[in-house]
């Protein structure tokens, strides 16, 4: 299968997410151009039984690019933007998109500060993938975007057709967004503890977690997101769900003691409250604690 356009797209961050996305083009026979930190020859990614080589070299140096892209994903975590500015600015012209592969409701806010000049396209990535020791990824789940539904997010569909990355520009993406924000949230709370999913079969982490879900329901719809009152429910009943071994990103990062996305994941809450006058007891606590997990001192 082969897909008929002829976009030139581009990878910054062939992490998980990236190495994902780059494996779903390169199967249609549109292999983009790798740009990372690391270099390599190559990325795999595992989907069950099934390995996808993409070749590379990962480009790791931003003055060896002549040229813009007309389609860049930008999947570094959010601790790696100002960095990976350097390949937005040698990639991206008035024309380019960026579509933005992080957690989070900030995307658009976040790079406005790099005065780039393409169309900035946020996104809700709903599929999870792992790196594995060996470098490879693991997929883990069918691959799926939302995207707001503009003209720059039609050039990321158009790109994606015909692969098996499902997207769907949705009219209430901000309530998606912030819906998808809610389960991180409380995704934080597991890197504090250094505990898997089975934590949240205790009772006092339950009551806890729905405080902490009802205080992030309350700025979420201060900002607009249309979100009902079953949904601290309906995410703590995820999370109870789940096998009690189910990790997170924001733990394997804790574990691996790496900088974790605290203050996209959890600090938004805490500011966004202020700004509208929202009382957020329970950020007021989580978020010192992640932040300090994070980045120390100590
Ligand atoms: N993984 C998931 O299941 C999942 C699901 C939903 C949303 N997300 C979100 O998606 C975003 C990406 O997550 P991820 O799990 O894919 O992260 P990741 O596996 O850590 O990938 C980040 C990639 O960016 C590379 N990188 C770091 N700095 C760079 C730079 N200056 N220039 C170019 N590349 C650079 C890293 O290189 P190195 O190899 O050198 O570290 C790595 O390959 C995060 O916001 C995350 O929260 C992840």
């Amino acid at each position: 299968m082969s897909t008929e356009i002829n976009m030139v797209v581009a990878i910054v961050g062939p992490g998980a997410i990236g190495t994902t996305v780059a494996a779903v083009l390169h199967e249609v026979g549109h292999t983009p151009l790798l740009c990372g930190r690391t270099p390599r020859d190559h990325l795999t990614l595992q989907d069950g039984d099934r390995l996808i080589t993409v070749p590379g070299p990962i480009q790791t140096n931003p003055i060896q690019i002549t040229r813009t892209a007309d389609l860049v994903f930008l999947a570094v975590k959010s601790t790696q933007i100002g960095a990976a500015a350097e390949w937005l600015k040698v990639l991206t012209g008035p024309e380019t998109v960026i579509c933005v592969l992080q957690n989070g409701v900030e995307q658009l806010d976040r790079l406005a500060t790099y005065s780039l000049s393409g169309q900035i396209v946020p996104s809700v990535v709903w599929f999870p993938a792992q790196t594995q020791s060996d470098g490879s990824v693991r997929l883990r789940g069918d691959v799926r975007l939302s995207l707001p539904d503009t003209t720059a997010s039609r050039v990321v569909a158009k790109a994606l057709q015909g692969t098996r990355c499902s997207v769907d520009l949705a009219a209430n993406f901000s309530s998606l967004a912030w819906r998808k924000l809610l389960q991180n949230a409380v995704a934080g709370l597991m890197a504090l503890t250094h505990r898997r999913s089975g934590m949240f079969s205790r009772a006092d982490i339950a009551r806890l977690t729905l405080a902490y879900l009802q205080e992030c329901l309350s700025v979420a719809r201060a900002e607009g997101a249309e979100l009902g009152d079953e949904v601290p429910q309906e995410i703590l009943d995820k999370f109870q769900a789940a096998p009690a071994d189910m990790s997170t990103s924001i733990l394997t990062d804790r574990e691996a003691g790496r900088p974790l996305e605290w203050d996209i994941r959890n600090g938004v809450i805490a500011r966004r409250g202020r700004v509208h006058s929202i009382p957020t007891p329970v950020s007021d606590i989580l978020v010192p604690l992640l932040a300090a997990a994070s980045d120390g001192p100590g």
